[in-house]
């Protein structure tokens, strides 16, 4: 089948590449001429495990074409699918980047083509969509297309891997009378061995918009569990353990830490709670879901601040910056929020990621965050330690050697993600989430060292000076 993508960003260029490894000729449509040279030359725009091969492959074999001309894109297309970004920036929507992107394509999109929204996208936009659709298509003397939507639900990290055998498919219908539309969708994944769902298009923006929120629920509800396994000296992995084998529970995303980050979870929690309080709806769960989960970034830099005795003039090594591993992400990641507060309470922060821009873009968005090229570089001379995201390389790392480095052999760890023994052993003295019982067990006394090593000369740093 013939398939147009419209937007190679995070969720367009997965889908893209993930339609044309099922087997459909595609043409992607992208406004941004730097991306679509870079694509052509193999360049991914950002860093997704997988992707890059299959982009390339499929550009190679001409099975996947890209062009910034919306009437050549949609030549034949038998599906249009729609996948520009509707975040605003600020924790709500904007649907001007969709309109524009409608506005361009829909003019040109063949009578027997089928119209599909792939962006998530506010409920209300669902309900104007069948309008603004029949308006622009008869000012250009076209006919009446199907529209539906057909939400994602892949991670970054592992998108490749989730559009190829996703847990379900999600089929909204916005306007179809004939059914041709959920065809044609139907065909969209006739390779892809998943359950296909079909349903209102509010109830497809709601499923999945309320994935994300349980998601979200989840993760708040650990970090709250895990206070209360440190208030009662209780280990939160194995009461995890227990609870997560309770098959309506599950043991999914009930790992505590400094919370989620994104460009999907938090804005998704903040969006909801605005909406419905502007309706004066109450959501006081999701309310509380957005407040644990900001009280987790505090309850970092609280931790390492308590363990220096004051974090004025004191240098944290951030490890991670962005939000999660195996991407190089920094959206919403907790790394920045962590890294304002610290520099705020007087702190040098040096921050290290595996990702090249990750660190670039940390640098951007975070006054007086430096970053270098190395961990080891990251924690000479630090007083403390901060996991922030749960690279595998972080719990890798030879401690011996980090132990003879840093200034004080603190740890803090904010995903639970390294072994207390391992750094007790070397002297560390490590404090995690919810595994208080461990930490007491193994606590060691923390003495300042001198410093091994000049501060940070001749490595490669990012970023501008700390505040003096
Ligand atoms: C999410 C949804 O999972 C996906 O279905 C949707 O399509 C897009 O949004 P993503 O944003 O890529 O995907 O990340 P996800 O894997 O959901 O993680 C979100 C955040 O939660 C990360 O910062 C992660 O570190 C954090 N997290 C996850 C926790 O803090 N604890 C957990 O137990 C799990």
């Amino acid at each position: 089948m013939r398939v147009t993508v419209v937007g190679l960003g995070y969720v367009g260029l997965v889908t893209a590449a993930g339609l044309a490894e099922a087997g459909h000729e595609v043409v992607g449509l992208e406004a941004d001429p730097a991306r679509i040279s870079a694509l052509g030359a193999g360049r991914m725009p950002f860093h997704e495990p997988g992707l890059g091969q299959l982009v390339e492959r499929h550009v190679a074999s001409g099975q996947f074409l890209i062009t910034d001309a919306p009437d050549k894109a949609s030549l034949g297309a038998q599906a249009v699918v729609v996948a520009v970004g509707t975040h605003d920036g600020n924790d709500g929507w904007q649907t001007a980047t969709m309109r524009a992107a409608l506005g361009q394509i829909l003019p040109h999109i063949p009578d027997d083509g089928v119209l599909v929204i792939r962006s998530t996208v506010p409920v209300d936009f669902v309900r104007e969509l069948p309008e603004l659709v029949r308006s622009l298509r008869v000012r250009h003397g076209r006919g009446p297309i199907p529209i539906l939507t057909n939400p994602e639900f892949t991670r970054e990290g592992t998108a490749v891997a989730d559009f190829l055998a996703p847990s379900r498919v999600v089929i909204g219908i916005v306007d179809d009378p004939s059914g041709r539309g959920e065809r044609v969708v139907r065909r969209l994944y006739a390779g892809i061995p998943a359950p296909i769902l079909v349903m209102t298009a509010a109830d497809a923006a709601l499923a999945k918009i309320g994935s994300n929120l349980f998601l979200a629920t989840k993760i708040s509800f650990a970090n709250e569990l895990a206070l209360l396994c440190e208030t009662h000296g209780a280990s939160v992995e194995q009461v995890v353990s227990a609870i997560g084998l309770d098959p309506r529970i599950g043991s999914a995303f009930l790992r505590p830490g400094v919370g989620f980050g994104g460009s999907c979870l938090p804005h998704q929690v903040t969006s909801v709670v605005r909406e419905a309080e502007a309706v004066g709806l109450g959501l006081p769960l999701l309310e509380a879901v957005d407040t644990v989960n900001d009280r987790q970034r505090v309850l970092f830099v609280d931790r390492i601040e308590e363990r220096l005795d004051g974090l004025d003039g004191a240098r944290v090594a951030l490890l991670g910056l962005s939000f999660k591993p195996g991407t190089d992400d920094v959206r919403a990641a907790p790394a920045l929020e962590i890294a304002r507060l610290l520099i705020e309470r007087g702190a040098e922060v040096v921050g290290y990621d595996p990702m090249e821009r990750a660190r670039q873009q940390a640098v951007e968005a975070v006054p007086g965050l430096r970053t270098v090229d190395d961990a080891y570089r990251a924690v000479t001379d630090a007083d403390a330690i901060g996991l922030v995201t749960e690279w595998p390389e972080f719990g890798d790392l030879d401690w011996s050697r980090v132990a003879t480095l840093v200034r004080r052999a603190v740890v803090v760890d904010g995903r639970n993600a390294l072994q207390p023994e391992v750094l007790a052993a070397e002297g560390f003295h490590y404090t995690g989430f919810g595994r208080l019982a461990v930490e007491r067990s193994l606590a060691t006394i923390v003495e300042p060292r001198p410093a091994a090593a000049g501060p940070l000369d001749g490595h490669a740093v990012t970023g501008a000076p700390a505040p003096a």
